[in-house]
């Protein structure tokens, strides 16, 4: 018994280590990046898993064709990264295998499939997911996931919190007897202030008026409570804005109230309850398929759908009736993000035209609708005849 206690408390000497150089590292740290100062921008293409090269292709495309000047002048370039794929994972038993990671990080943003994640069971090599990887390997601590549904007042925008909470080391849990099982949650002084000072100056600049801070700090006490209360302290810099506080069953419920989902603005959760309530946002606007996300640190940034790659739609032959939508929004946000705000506005406008306002084609995942192909299209003809 002694044995195993002492085996497991050198596996968590290992896990505090790792977290105390991160929280180094980001003390370290420069400023963000300025993409007004690159020539070229680069923009990396990551198709993914699953339906992920379907849905990226089509964002690929508007890309290249909003993008088209730019490119012809040597401001912008893009390099397609093939080999992020679950089998090439698979085959060298890594989240993402070095030479993708050595791509990933010549670029400067990266455009991402979804990719598949194994399960622990599931008869594969239970490696990490592609995503988790990425955003700690880039440092992409921010997770921002916008929700609009203008007919309903709805108006949202989750800032998740993306490297730090059940992630953090959510590969390295400890199995210390065959009864027992402990996994670790984190929140760091550093990891925290990064993201709430996002979020309110986003709130800021876009003349929001309320950050609701979702955590479940009533019963775990010691990261959620940190969470809140350094929150709390970067929102005194911001007293235009208002502060509320919810427990993250409650957001839950309280995101179905009619009466209230319309008073929330920005949401500012840690990491877990952010992958869950953005997922539960998402569906109000027609589902996980129409939402887009940014992941952004200080020196890369990545865009992705919010949801996985869908591996039973491609099994039953349903891959080209995928939804674009997100991987378009995913791109709207990353040409707002590198400086092209009229383009990206342009391209939100086209998606808002063709999801809610003429709806010329609906996309239903299967034959009763439109094809991917067939909905990039509408938008791309749509964001032609806003030229
Ligand atoms: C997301 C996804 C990922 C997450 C999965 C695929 C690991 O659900 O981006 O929200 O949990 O973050
Ligand atoms: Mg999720």
């Amino acid at each position: 018994m002694e044995d195993r206690i002492t085996l497991a408390c050198k596996q968590f000497a290992k896990v505090l280590e790792s977290q105390l150089r991160r929280v180094e590292a980001m003390k370290a740290q420069d400023g963000f990046i300025d993409y007004g100062k690159l020539s070229p921008i680069v923009i990396g293409i990551c198709g993914g898993d699953g339906i992920g090269p379907v849905i990226t292709g089509q964002a690929h495309r508007m890309l290249e064709f909003l993008l088209a000047d730019e490119v012809k002048a040597g401001k912008i370039q893009f390099q397609v990264i093939d080999g992020l794929t679950i089998e090439n994972r698979i085959a060298v038993g890594k989240a993402i295998p070095d030479d993708v990671l050595a791509e990933l990080k010549s670029c400067h943003v990266i455009l991402k499939g979804p990719t598949t994640t194994p399960q622990k069971g599931d008869g594969r090599p239970n490696i990490e997911s592609a995503n988790v990887a990425m955003r700690k390997e880039l440092d992409l601590f921010a997770n921002i996931r916008p929700v609009k549904v203008p007919s309903k007042g709805i108006n949202w925008t989750i800032f998740r919190e993306n490297t730090e909470g059940g992630y953090a080391v959510g590969s390295e849990g400890i199995n210390v007897t065959d009864d027992l099982a402990v996994d670790f949650t984190v929140t760091t002084r550093q990891g925290t202030e990064r993201i709430a000072r996002l979020a309110y100056e986003f709130a800021r600049k876009n003349g929001f008026t309320r950050v609701s801070l979702v955590t479940k700090a009533n019963v775990i006490k010691t990261t959620d409570g940190n969470f809140l209360e350094i929150c709390h302290e970067v929102a005194k810099d911001y007293p235009e804005i208002t502060t509320d506080e919810w427990y993250a069953d409650i957001m839950t419920a309280k995101l179905i109230d009619e009466k209230r989902r319309r008073d929330f603005q920005v949401l500012l959760l840690p990491n877990l309850y952010g992958d869950i309530i953005s997922d539960e946002a998402a569906e109000f606007q027609g589902g996980v398929g129409t939402a887009g996300a940014a992941n952004t640190g200080k020196r890369y940034a990545m865009f992705e759908a919010i949801h996985g790659s869908a591996p039973r739609m491609v099994a039953e032959g349903r891959g080209a009736y995928a939804d674009p939508c997100s991987m378009l929004r995913a791109a709207a946000m990353l040409l707002s993000h590198i400086g092209y705000q009229e383009k990206s506005d342009k391209l939100t406008r086209a998606l808002d035209i063709c999801s809610f306002e003429e709806k010329r084609l609906t996309i239903t995942g299967r034959d009763t609708g439109a094809t991917c192909e067939e909905f990039a299209n509408y938008v791309m003809e749509t964001v032609k005849s806003l030229e």
